[in-house]
């Protein structure tokens, strides 16, 4: 294929892919696409691991980064790890008493410090730990930024373009896209509300061809709900020069999905990937669980203010829950094709049916204009 995404990155088929893991990254840029690493929740040190492991194995391909760079969340950086200070005694009560209920062990005293080392590398989402992160990813040979929250500051832009690096950003309306191009972003990934993890209310559909028309002549990236080919081909008729995928790669074979997790979301129809404030404290879709069921049951505590409700899942109900794989409440961000997705591949196989199928709806499109 050629567009402008293509030639911007020297590659042979505008699907990006967002991932937090570095195989997927590696196999889809290496496929033709660009992997895009999410850096949230690594710590410094995982993140200089994963770079250079990447650098080891992606054979000269570009790949990008995706980093948060928060805005609006409340200041977490005082804090210490202590539940009946962090927490009400509603909302503390409201998860212990679920998960009681539901027979799952408490965590012995010894998991305690890995839970405490967990949740400060999770705190890497305020403004100074993010910085931190990108100056490491800045010693690497990246091609690409982009700011998961917000716009990326103008201080960001002129370093990356300095080197060489496109900075792009997601947006969920187009006022967020315009910002975006005020700020001086190369490209902006219009993200539906289809999308897996934080995301707005408005429909891909509807959204892209706004996005589009917004940032003119800017070019634009088109996710959320995006996993084969006539998806891309939408996308592609509604004005957008490439895909911007990441639920279906924790379908894949490389994905760090653990198996418990990927069989329920075999098992799961579009539905099943809700919207919910009970997981981070901002809305994100994730897979629906006994946990995010209980939040929204009437009655419930509404869920606290990012980061606090994050740090309260995690430390009070995540960590317990994986420990012994509870199935009931086992839960990972995944977007509405949840529904598509039945079976395990690898990362190869589905860019190629991604573009096998784009092709197809290319020609049935074709003959009927013949
Ligand atoms: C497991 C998972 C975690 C995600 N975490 C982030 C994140 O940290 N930063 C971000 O910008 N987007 C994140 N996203 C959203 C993706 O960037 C992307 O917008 C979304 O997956 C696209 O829609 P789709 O899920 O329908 O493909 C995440 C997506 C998934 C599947």
């Amino acid at each position: 294929m050629k567009n402008r995404m293509c030639e911007m990155f020297g590659i042979d088929v505008p699907i990006f892919a967002f991932s937090h893991c570095r195989d997927v990254v590696v196999e889809v840029s290496k496929a033709g696409g660009l992997g895009v690493l999410g850096m949230a929740r690594m710590s410094p040190e995982r993140l200089r691991r994963e770079l250079k492991w990447i650098d080891e194995h992606i054979d000269g391909k570009p790949y990008g980064i995706d980093i948060l760079m928060p805005v609006s969340y409340q200041d977490a950086g005082e804090l210490k790890f202590d539940p009946e200070r962090l927490f009400p005694k509603e909302h503390l009560d409201f998860v212990r008493g679920l998960l009681d209920d539901a027979g799952i062990p408490k965590l012995p005293p010894e998991d305690a410090d890995a839970l405490v080392r967990d949740l400060l590398s999770e705190l890497s989402f305020t403004p100074a730990e993010s910085a931190r992160m990108l100056d490491i990813a800045l010693e690497h040979p990246i091609s690409l930024i982009v700011n998961a929250l917000g716009s990326p500051p103008k201080e960001l832009v002129e370093r990356a373009h300095a080197r060489g690096i496109k900075v792009a950003a997601l947006a969920g309306r187009p006022k967020h896209a315009l910002r975006h191009k005020e700020n001086g972003c190369d490209f902006v990934i219009a993200v539906g509300t289809e999308a897996a993890g934080h995301t707005g209310t408005i429909t891909s559909m509807v959204l892209w061809p706004r996005i589009v028309d917004a940032v003119a002549p800017l070019p634009v990236l088109g996710g959320g709900g995006v996993g084969r080919g006539r998806q891309v081909a939408a996308a592609l008729a509604l004005g957008c020069e490439g895909v911007w995928c990441g639920s279906i790669w924790l379908k894949t074979v490389q994905s760090e999905v653990i198996p418990e997790i990927k069989a329920k979301m075999f098992a799961a129809d579009s539905d099943d990937a809700v919207l919910t404030r009970s997981v981070t404290g901002k809305p994100c879709r994730t897979l629906r669980c006994a946990f995010t069921d209980a939040y929204d049951a009437p009655g419930a505590p509404k869920p606290l203010p990012a980061p606090l409700q994050n740090i309260l899942w995690w430390s009070e109900g995540r960590v317990r829950v994986e420990r012994i794989r509870a199935r009931e409440f086992l839960t990972y961000p995944v977007g509405q094709i949840v529904g598509d997705m039945t079976a395990q591949a690898s990362v190869r196989d589905v860019v190629y049916e991604m573009m096998d199928e784009l092709v197809e709806a290319q020609q049935r499109l074709h003959a009927m204009f013949g």
